[in-house]
């Protein structure tokens, strides 16, 4: 019989970098997969769109939990969880990233005794305030196996006093899913972005800098600073609530450089991105993407988890302060000369973040790790 592995996500970035996992699973036949959507997001533009861009199934199950107070929400989902693993009995339950949905699964896991597969492992910001930061330790130390995605996370993960025996690198599923999609990159259609200048492609969405109103405005006060510079700002439904909420949502629009856009597809963001000047953003993975595509990228936070994007200065740390936004804006579009021309042999390099077959990597730690059991 076919080892049963339970893959709980829940958001956006965790549909992305679990595509691949799902894809060669499929492929290799190996394993019984079954997909458990926690519902943490539930807008069609924040989960249902990514199935049908990956070409994914349907989730076995939705357990539909939506929004709520972190302990709310991730309270909520363990119920739900708990019930779906007693009922299942999978062999593992492998969860990625860090978000509550990571959490949840982790928790519930190992609490039933089902040992638990963490991909993204041993990510760090070293900062214990992060909702996310606070996942991934809780989750890293939970789990029986850990996948790391580059070098810097494996040697997190040894310094934590996690055995060596459990920790494995990877390389990165969310790579593997950027070279999995890069030829098409080029054919996707912006002209919905009214774009006809050159451009800055920004999305915010931390809770640091969305929860927290001086925060959020300085960052919106740099934006509408970038005189010149054509600003295409996805906004998140958080952001946008709290945008509203501040009454700053047609001073935005009003700008004449902002064009405020709903949530994008994954096809999209990366295109948005490869023909942007310059990405601003708070998102981890759009950082990594910004940083395949050699584009150059502001980072809208103190700290960041993938410290590899910041080497040769191809991304920079910027805080939520308007000056320093603009400045660094500027001076990352002034010293860009890298801009490659196709993205294909970008993907055929090895670099920080694996080879493109980090997923391969993963179902082999996996077989190997069941069959034991
Ligand atoms: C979550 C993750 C974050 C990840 C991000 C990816 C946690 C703690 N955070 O943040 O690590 O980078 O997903 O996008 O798990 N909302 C909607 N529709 C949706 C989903 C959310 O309107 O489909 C709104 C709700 O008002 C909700 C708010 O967004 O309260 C925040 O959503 P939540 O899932 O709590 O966190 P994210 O900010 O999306």
């Amino acid at each position: 019989m076919r080892a049963k592995i339970m893959l709980v996500l829940g958001t956006r970035p965790q549909i992305i970098k679990s595509a691949p996992i799902i894809h060669a699973s499929k492929a290799a036949g190996v394993f019984d997969l079954r997909v458990v959507h926690t519902g943490q997001h539930y807008d069609y533009e924040m989960s249902k769109v990514f199935f049908g861009e990956l070409r994914l199934p349907s989730p076995d199950a939705n357990l539909d939990v939506g929004s709520g107070t972190h302990a709310w929400q991730t309270a909520e989902m363990m119920k739900r969880l708990e019930e779906v693993i007693v009922r299942e009995r999978p062999d593992c339950v492998l969860v990625p990233g860090d978000t509550n949905s990571t959490l949840a699964g982790a928790v519930v896991a190992a609490k039933l005794a089902v040992p638990v597969a963490h991909l993204e492992a041993g990510a760090r910001s070293y900062e214990m305030t992060m909702p996310e930061e606070i996942n991934r330790v809780l989750t890293d130390h939970t789990s029986s196996l850990l996948f790391a995605p580059t070098r810097n996370c494996a040697t997190n993960l040894a310094k934590e006093g996690i055995p060596r025996s459990r920790i494995h690198l990877t390389g990165d599923t969310h790579f593997d899913a950027f070279c999995a999609h890069a030829e098409q990159i080029a054919d996707q259609d912006l002209s919905a972005f009214d774009m006809d200048r050159p451009f800055a492609y920004v999305t915010v969405h931390r809770a640091e800098n969305v929860d927290d109103e001086r925060n959020l405005k300085q960052i919106l006060h740099g934006l509408l600073r970038l005189k010149g510079l054509r600003v295409v700002f996805a906004v998140h439904p958080r952001t946008k609530t709290q945008i509203r909420r501040m009454g700053l949502l047609l001073k935005l629009k009003a700008s004449g450089n902002i064009s405020i856009q709903r949530p994008v597809t994954y096809l999209q963001s990366l295109a948005l991105a490869w023909n942007s000047s310059v990405v601003v953003t708070d998102s981890g993975g759009l950082q990594r993407e910004a940083f395949w595509l050699k584009r150059p990228c502001v980072v809208l936070r103190a700290t960041t988890e993938w410290p590899e994007t910041l080497s040769g200065r191809r991304s920079v740390l910027a805080s939520p302060n308007a000056g320093q936004i603009v400045r660094k804006v500027r001076d990352m579009i002034s010293s860009d000369s890298k801009r490659p021309k196709r993205m294909v042999p970008l993907c055929a390099r090895k670099n920080a973040f694996g080879d493109g077959h980090a997923s391969e990597n993963v179902l082999r730690e996996l077989r190997r790790f069941v069959s034991t059991l």
